[in-house]
């Protein structure tokens, strides 16, 4: 959602910003803006639409400018105008903010009683004034004390009033070469470089520039000029700086005509990444984690899984649920964090919630996540972005390894946690005394060494995956079904359809179709089966059957040579057959080029569908 970008330094400010706004694009917006401290005054630039369109509109502008901030917008209050994009100016003041004032509406109605006038519908606007605000009163009461002070204070105080997680970055006309912000559980990430200080919400406008970085902690107001980025606390903590070992190039498409497809094709390198040093030796080793010892604890000792995930990682969970409870024999269950986090679910001494999430930073989960942590159970969570909040706060960390991911619809992240959940159940299972004299326990362990190579063969059948999703684009919907592990992958198959294409996509378990959804069927729907040769093998079969009686258009992805299925198909797609721990990673990826060709073919964008936001930190 809402990105942010600053920069105080020696060189030009604008080029930086730009790159930065462009970078952030990803997370999903509808405007955008600057504002560059110009010759002791603000010069502010918005645009409703594209990153795009405020470069266009700016090709005068910035030429000397040093410092200045920059945002995306993604609109939670007013409409996506020009009027309500940030910065938002208010008397000294220039300010951008990510994330949401719970209680604007009534600091509104506050400062508009005093006098304050209003120029947009946002919350954004509302923060600004009541700090201009402050400002005033304090500077009135404070003799002496410098611009600098004033507004620390105002700051203070205006956060002492306003409700939500949020980070804002500002600017004021009486204290150049200087830039300020408060970081109040919404992200920023900061970089000392030698220009001058780097500022942003996300590590994507950071990297290109310089790969050691800072995640602000919560609740700190900071300053920045060009000797760097320092806290205002009275505890006055130093900053702590690490490297993250995402470089500029892996922010690029690298010749792909999308990052989704660069993603998609990077699939087997980020899976074998992912793996790297943990397949133990044999299947009687532990798999090798970061915190050995405490994962051995926590899952010698647990009685209850919770999963708790949104989107596509909430598939990820189900996925995981037949892993855990197959192997494991362990109670798990899956919930959608935003229903989680207002259920009153049941924390009993054996609980562990686990969170996962590709971008580490979704509203809802979060909260569910904080939700365990209060109820004193353990947590851990499997992430995508290293130091994300999510991956701060949860107990400990299984990381996915897929670098970063800026195609909205989640790819590689999806397959990468996955992986993650079948080694995580294989060892648990281990742990538990529970592996013994299960065929597919150890065909699994074969299943994921192999994984990368027989990703690759997969991806050697993209053009014909994506040439067929070309023909989908008149059908009336799509339905997409599979029974046991190939259920949250019908899912995900649909989830990434309707994504992409923004035509009508559903994703059944293949034995609820006689419920309902088989009232749907008639030879404008075509129906995407997923039908490996499992257990569940000859009970989709039947379904088949079901569907070609009523005229449906199949689509089967099944298990290379199976003849049987191929009949009774209007179009096969054969996989090489794996274990059943590893057979869903991939089964997914004809759905992801299904829909990619389908989209393509209708023009979609890609990239950055209609609507969607990459990092949902809003409720
Ligand atoms: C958004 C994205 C999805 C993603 C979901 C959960 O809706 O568009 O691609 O699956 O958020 O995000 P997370 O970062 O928590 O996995």
């Amino acid at each position: 959602m809402c990105g942010i970008v600053g920069y105080v330094g020696k060189n030009q400010a604008l080029p930086i910003l730009l790159d930065g706004l462009k970078r952030l694009e990803y997370r999903g917006y509808d405007s955008a803006g600057f504002a560059l401290f110009s010759k002791g005054n603000f010069e502010i630039k918005r645009n409703a639409g594209p990153v795009q369109g405020l470069v266009d509109a700016s090709l005068e502008c910035g030429k000397t400018e040093t410092q200045g901030i920059a945002h995306t917008r993604w609109a939670t209050h007013g409409a996506p105008n020009e009027t309500n994009a940030h910065p938002h100016r208010a008397g000294d003041i220039v300010l951008v903010h990510n994330g949401i004032i719970e209680n604007y509406s009534e600091i509104k109605t506050m400062l508009s009683r005093e006098g304050v006038k209003f120029s947009s519908q946002t919350d954004t606007e509302v923060f600004a004034q009541l700090i201009e605000f402050r400002r005033r009163e304090i500077a009135k009461k404070s003799e002496g004390a410098t611009a600098e002070t004033i507004l620390l204070n105002a700051m203070k105080q205006a956060m002492t009033e306003v409700e939500g997680h949020y980070a804002i970055v500002l600017m004021s006309q009486s204290i150049p070469g200087k830039i300020f912000g408060i970081q109040n559980g919404a992200p920023l990430v900061v970089s000392n470089l030698k220009t001058g200080a780097l500022i942003a919400s996300d590590l994507q406008a950071i990297v290109p520039y310089h790969n050691e970085v800072c995640f602000l902690p919560k609740g700190e107001i900071f300053v920045a000029d060009e000797t760097g980025v320092k806290l205002t606390s009275a505890s006055n903590k130093g900053l702590s700086f690490e490297k993250i070992d995402w470089t500029a190039d892996k922010v690029e498409k690298a010749g792909f005509e999308s990052f989704m497809l660069k993603e998609i094709f990077q699939q087997p390198l980020v899976v074998a990444d992912t793996l790297t040093g943990r397949l133990p030796v044999d299947q009687k080793s532990s798999f090798i984690w970061d915190h050995q010892k405490a994962h051995e604890v926590l899952w010698k000792n647990v009685k209850r899984l919770y999963l708790i995930a949104c989107g596509t990682s909430s598939h990820a969970a189900m996925a995981a649920k037949y892993f855990f409870e197959r192997w494991a024999r362990l109670d798990c269950q899956i919930d959608i964090a935003s229903e989680f986090r207002y259920r009153s679910p049941v924390f009993e001494p054996g609980t562990v919630v686990g969170v996962i999430s590709q971008s580490g930073e979704t509203a809802d989960t979060l909260a569910a996540l904080r939700l365990a942590n209060q109820a004193g159970v353990s947590t851990f969570s499997i992430c995508n972005v290293p130091n994300s909040t999510i991956a701060r706060e949860s107990g400990f960390q299984y990381p996915t390894k897929a670098g970063p991911e800026i195609g909205v619809a989640s790819t590689k992240a999806f397959t990468s946690q996955l992986t993650i959940l079948c080694a995580l159940a294989l060892d648990v299972a281990r742990l538990r005394g529970l592996q013994d004299g299960k065929e597919s326990v150890q065909a699994s362990f074969t299943g994921l060494a192999r994984l990368p190579q027989d990703l690759d063969q997969v991806l050697s059948q993209s053009e014909t995956f994506m040439k067929m999703g070309e023909t989908l684009k008149d059908q009336r919907i799509i339905l997409f079904v599979g029974r046991g592990t190939m259920y949250p992958i019908a899912l995900e198959g649909a989830l990434k359809f309707k994504e992409l294409t923004y035509l009508p996509a559903e994703g059944f378990a293949a034995g609820e179709l006689k419920h309902g959804p088989i009232a749907y069927i008639d030879p404008k729907v075509t129906v995407i089966t997923l039908a490996p040769k499992d257990e569940w093998y000859s009970k989709t079969i039947s379904n088949l059957e079901e569907i070609r009686a009523r005229g449906g258009h199949i689509i089967t992805i099944g298990t290379e040579g199976d003849e049987e299925a191929k009949r009774l198909s209007n179009e096969f797609i054969g996989l090489p057959q794996s274990s059943w721990g590893t057979q869903p990673i991939l089964s997914v990826i004809p759905l992801q080029l299904l829909a990619y060709g389908c989209a393509k073919a209708l023009g979609r964008n890609i990239d950055k569908p209609r609507n969607l936001a990459k990092s949902v930190t809003v409720e």
